[in-house]
C-alpha cells in the first residue's frame, strides 16, 4: 500500500512536464512541435534559450530527487520503495498522464534520482558525460554514455542490488527513448549543441 502510494505520487510528479509548461508560458507553443520535438531540457535550451533550458534542467532533476525522498519518507529508507519511486517519476516524465503520454527522454530526472541514490557513480558518470558533450557537442551522446556507465560503476562500487537493477532499467529506458538520436548519430545527422535547430 505504502509503496503504491509513493509510486503513484512519484508518477504524477514526473508527469509535470516543465519543458511543455515553459513553451506554453513563455511563447505559447507546444515544445513537442519544435526543435527535436522532445519535451526535455535540451530541446527547451534549443527552442527557448539558455535561461529556460537551465531552469527546466534543474526542475526536472529536482523531480527525481523529490521522488526518491518521497519513497524514503514513506518507507523509512527501504531501497525497493526508493527504486520504485525513481522508476515511476522517470516513467511520468517520459509518458506524462497530463500531456497525452508524450513527454521527454528522462535524462535530467534520471540524474536527480541517481545523484540521490548513488552519488559517486552519478558524479563520475556525469563528469564523463560532460566531457563527451564538450568534445562532440552531442547532448544525446552524453546522455547515452551517462546511462551506460551508471550500471558499470554501481556494480564495481558494490551498491545494493536494487540500485544496480534500477540503473540497468534506466539504461534501457534511456536507450529506447534515444533510438531516433542513435540513428541520427550513426548517420551524422544529430543536432549539435548550439547549432541551428533541426526536427
Ligand atoms: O536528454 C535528451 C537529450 O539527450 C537529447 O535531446 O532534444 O536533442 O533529442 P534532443
Amino acid at each position: 500500500m505504502i509503496s503504491l502510494l509513493s509510486a503513484l505520487i512519484s508518477y504524477l510528479l514526473g508527469s509535470i512536464s516543465f519543458s511543455y509548461l515553459a513553451g506554453r508560458l513563455l511563447k505559447g507553443i507546444d515544445i513537442r512541435k519544435h526543435g527535436s520535438g522532445n519535451a526535455g531540457a535540451t530541446n527547451t535550451l534549443r527552442v527557448l534559450g539558455k535561461g529556460p533550458g537551465i531552469t527546466v534542467l534543474l526542475l526536472d532533476m529536482l523531480k527525481g530527487v523529490a521522488a526518491v525522498w518521497i519513497g524514503t519518507l514513506h518507507s523509512g529508507g527501504d531501497p525497493l520503495i526508493q527504486v520504485l519511486a525513481g522508476v515511476c517519476v522517470i516513467a511520468g516524465h517520459n509518458w506524462p498522464v497530463f500531456f497525452g503520454f508524450r513527454g521527454g527522454k528522462g535524462i535530467a530526472t534520471t540524474i536527480g534520482v541517481m545523484v540521490t541514490l548513488a552519488f559517486l557513480p552519478a558524479l563520475f558518470a556525469g563528469i564523463v558525460c560532460i566531457l563527451a558533450i564538450a568534445a562532440t557537442r552531442y547532448v544525446s551522446l552524453g546522455s547515452l554514455v551517462f546511462t551506460a556507465l551508471l550500471p558499470i560503476l554501481i556494480w564495481f562500487m558494490h551498491y545494493p542490488t536494487e540500485i544496480f537493477v534500477l540503473s540497468l532499467l534506466l539504461f534501457v529506458f534511456a536507450w529506447v527513448r534515444h533510438r531516433s538520436n542513435i540513428a541520427k548519430l550513426l548517420t551524422g545527422k544529430e543536432n549539435k549543441l548550439g547549432a541551428k535547430r533541426q526536427a
